[in-house]
């Protein structure tokens, strides 16, 4: 067991549904341990500014059930500048902070490593990203939110496609992971999805695109037709992507971009468990002396992971589901 008498917590890059919960999480576990909490807010920035605050009960009652972060949150440029991770560091020791609960991604834990390097007390990370693409956890914090956010969307764009007889391409977050456009487009009864993980496609490839769509006009006549991709999968975007399908097939192809909508909203019921259940893991294993480690959910049992290699990549979207969509669906 390890002394820790001060802690300190913040929630870093894109913030994610359930990163309320987890800082709750975070308090009220170390309170039982008479653990003092401080709370730095924007991230990493809180330690360059000296921007927090000292957290008690009272400050987590009612959030729960609260979307956002009451931290608030944001990407660090500070920390990536020489001599930043060790003025961040300056900024823990001086107030004797012996641990630290970072809640965001893996860009955010490669700042806790860089941290790391200059820092003497423990670190540990808490996986909440909407993007799910953190290697040792099934699930992040706010995967499961937003992809119901986005079904929520997407069902619309359905029936008014439907009505028109129309082809909607639909963007959806994640730059670097087609978790959430996969799980989405399968929910949605998606005919094509396209993400990252597919390799890139260029207006060189867009007949890959156009194929399942001639065939699907051939077998089912005009009919609504939705396209999910994943953003970053097209130089120029997804509306670019609409453009170039209109004039190559001659149809008219329109193009919605969901958007920061799939970060916000209160979180589902899965999305507060894992939240509550990684957040107080995360301070049980500090007081046991866990350090560089990240708090992850396998196999619905609560794991530690090395946090180096939390950004590894090595969680491959489902195969039997990229296959049947592959396979079936497109065609
Ligand atoms: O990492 C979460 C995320 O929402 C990604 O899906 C998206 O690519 C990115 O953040 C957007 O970041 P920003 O809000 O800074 O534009």
């Amino acid at each position: 067991m390890t002394q820790i008498k001060r802690l300190a917590v913040l929630t870093s890059g894109g913030d994610a549904p359930g990163m309320n919960a987890a800082i709750r999480a975070v308090l009220l576990t170390s309170a039982s341990y008479n653990i003092q909490v401080l709370g730095f807010e924007h991230g990493f920035n809180g330690l360059f500014e000296q921007d927090f605050q000292t957290l008690h009960p009272k400050h987590v009652e009612n959030i729960i059930q609260r979307g956002g972060t009451i931290l608030k949150s944001a990407r660090c440029p500070a920390l990536q500048q020489p001599g930043g991770p060790a003025q961040a560091a300056a900024c823990l020791h001086q107030l004797q902070i012996d641990a630290l609960v970072i809640i965001g991604g893996d860009g955010s834990f490669r700042g806790a490593l860089a941290l790391a390097e200059h820092y003497k007390g423990q670190i540990i990370g808490v996986p909440g990203t909407i993007d799910n693409d953190v290697d040792g956890s099934d699930f992040t914090i706010g995967f499961a939110t937003a992809l119901d956010t986005a079904l929520d969307a997407i069902d619309k764009i359905r029936d008014t496609a439907d009505a028109f007889e129309r082809i909607f391409l639909v963007e959806l977050m994640g730059r670097h992971s087609g978790y959430l456009s996969l799980a989405a487009g399968i929910a949605a009864g998606a005919e094509q999805i396209i993400c990252p993980e597919f390799g890139p496609l260029t207006p060189a490839d867009l007949s890959s695109v156009i194929k399942p769509i001639q065939h699907a006009q051939l077998l089912r006549g005009k009919s609504s037709y939705l396209i999910i991709v994943a953003e970053n999968s097209y130089p120029g975007g997804t509306s670019a992507l609409a453009d170039d399908l209109t004039k190559a097939i001659g149809v008219e192809c329109r193009a919605v971009i969901l958007g920061h909508i799939q970060r916000g909203g209160s979180p589902v019921g899965a999305d507060r468990i894992l939240a509550t259940k990684l957040g107080a893991f995360a301070v049980e294993q500090l007081v046991q002396g866990a350090h560089l480690m990240m708090a992850g959910e396998v196999n619905a049992q609560a794991v530690l992971y090395p946090l180096s290699q939390t950004g590894d990549r090595k969680k491959a979207i489902d195969p039997y589901l990229v296959r049947w969509q592959q396979q079936v669906c497109s065609d």
